[in-house]
C-alpha cells in the first residue's frame, strides 16, 4: 500500500502515479464524510502553522477548515506578520516552527524557500503556492475532472489557455503523471511579458508522459488546442500588484486566448470549464473595474457567459481545494 507519512508536499514531481491516485481517493472519502456530517478528527491534538507571504482566500481557508475538521489547531502568519526572511533566516524560522508544530503550510515566491523550510523544520511542509508550483491546486483540478468523467482520466484532454505560471506548471505535471493529455495554448514567442514553460519542468513532464502515455503539447493555435478537449482551463493574465505597463502588454498579448462561448464550442461536447480563481471576469470587482476603465475592455481571461454558464465547474473546483488539502495533511501526518 501507499504510505506518505512524514513526507513534505512541495511538488507533484516528487510523487508517483500511485501516490497521487491515493491522495485523490482519500480526498473522495474525506469529501463524502464532510458532506454526510461524519466526524473525522483523526489528527486531534496536532497543530499546524500556515505561513503566507502572499494573500489568499481559497488556500488559506482550505488549510484552516481542513485542519479544524481533522481536529488540529492552526496558527496563521500573515504576509507581513512574521520575521521569516526579513529579521530571521528561513533556516532559523524553520527550526523554531518545527519545534512547535506538526506541519507547516507555506505560500510565497521562490521555490527554494519552501524546500529550505522542509529541510530545516523536520516536519512535513506543504506548498501552498510558489513561483514554480501550485500542487494542491492541481489535485483539486483533477478531483473535479474525476467527478465529471470518472476515475480513469487516461486519454482525456485538458487545455490550459493563456499564461504559463505555477498553475499551468503543476497541471502539466499531474497530467503527465496520470496519463492525461495536456496542451498549453498561448503565445509561444520569446517576447517581453510572455512566459513559456521552463525547459527543466517541461523535460521532466515529458519524461513522465513517456511512461504514462500522456500527450503533452504547446501551441498558439486556439482551434488546434481546443479541438477534442474535455476541459478548458484558464487563469488571470497578470497578477495583482504588477505594474500598469505589464498589464497593457499582457492584455494585448493574451486577448486572442480569452475563453469565450466560441472557444468552448470548439471543444468536445462534454467539455467543462475550469479556473483556479480568483478571476477578473467580473468588472464589479475593484481590479476588474480598473481594468475595464484603464484598458477599455470589459472581459478578461474568460467571458461572463462561460464563467457563469452550464459548463463551468469553477466552484466545485474551489470546494475541492478543501478536500484535497485535507487529504494531503492527513496522509502526511496521519
Ligand atoms: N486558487 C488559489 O490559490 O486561490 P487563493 O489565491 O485565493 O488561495
Amino acid at each position: 500500500g501507499v504510505n506518505i507519512k512524514g513526507r513534505s508536499f512541495l511538488s507533484l514531481l516528487d510523487f508517483t502515479t500511485s501516490e497521487i491516485e491515493y491522495l485523490l481517493d482519500l480526498s473522495v472519502d474525506l469529501k463524502r464524510m464532510k458532506r454526510a456530517g461524519v466526524p473525522h478528527r483523526y489528527l486531534e491534538g496536532k497543530n499546524v502553522a500556515l505561513v503566507f507571504e502572499k494573500t489568499s482566500t481559497r488556500t488559506r481557508c482550505a488549510f484552516e477548515v481542513g485542519a479544524h475538521d481533522l481536529g488540529m489547531g492552526t496558527t496563521y502568519l500573515d504576509p507581513s506578520g512574521s520575521q521569516m526572511g526579513h529579521k530571521e533566516s528561513i533556516a532559523d524560522t524553520a527550526r523554531v516552527l518545527g519545534r512547535m508544530f506538526d506541519g507547516i503550510e507555506y505560500r510565497g515566491f521562490e521555490h527554494e524557500k519552501v524546500e529550505k523550510l522542509a529541510r530545516f523544520s523536520g516536519v512535513p511542509v506543504w506548498n501552498g503556492l510558489t513561483n514554480e508550483f501550485h500542487p494542491t491546486q492541481a489535485l483539486a483540478d483533477i478531483l473535479t475532472m474525476r467527478e465529471e468523467f470518472g476515475d480513469d482520466l487516461k486519454g482525456k484532454k485538458i487545455v490550459f489557455m493563456g499564461q504559463v505560471g505555477n498553475t499551468a506548471d503543476s497541471l502539466a505535471v499531474i497530467c503527465s503523471k496520470l496519463g492525461i493529455d495536456f496542451c498549453q495554448c498561448g503565445p509561444q514567442e520569446d517576447v517581453p511579458g510572455n512566459r513559456t514553460f521552463q525547459p527543466w519542468i517541461w523535460e521532466r513532464c515529458q519524461d513522465e508522459a513517456a511512461k504514462t502515455g500522456a500527450h503533452l503539447s504547446v501551441t498558439d493555435n486556439v482551434k488546434e488546442a481546443v479541438s477534442g478537449a474535455n476541459a478548458v482551463y484558464t487563469d488571470v493574465w497578470v497578477g495583482l500588484g504588477q505594474p500598469k505597463e505589464l498589464w497593457e502588454s499582457r492584455i494585448a498579448l493574451m486577448s486572442p486566448y480569452r475563453v469565450t462561448d466560441e472557444v468552448m464550442g470548439m471543444a468536445a461536447d462534454d467539455a467543462i470549464f475550469l479556473h483556479c480563481l480568483p478571476s477578473f471576469h467580473d468588472t464589479n470587482t475593484t481590479v476588474g473595474a480598473q481594468i475595464a476603465q484603464g484598458f477599455g475592455i470589459s472581459e478578461m481571461e474568460v467571458t461572463d457567459s462561460v464563467f457563469e454558464g452550464p459548463r463551468s465547474r469553477v466552484f466545485d473546483e474551489a470546494e475541492n481545494r478543501l478536500h484535497t488539502i485535507k487529504a494531503v495533511m492527513y496522509a502526511t501526518l496521519g
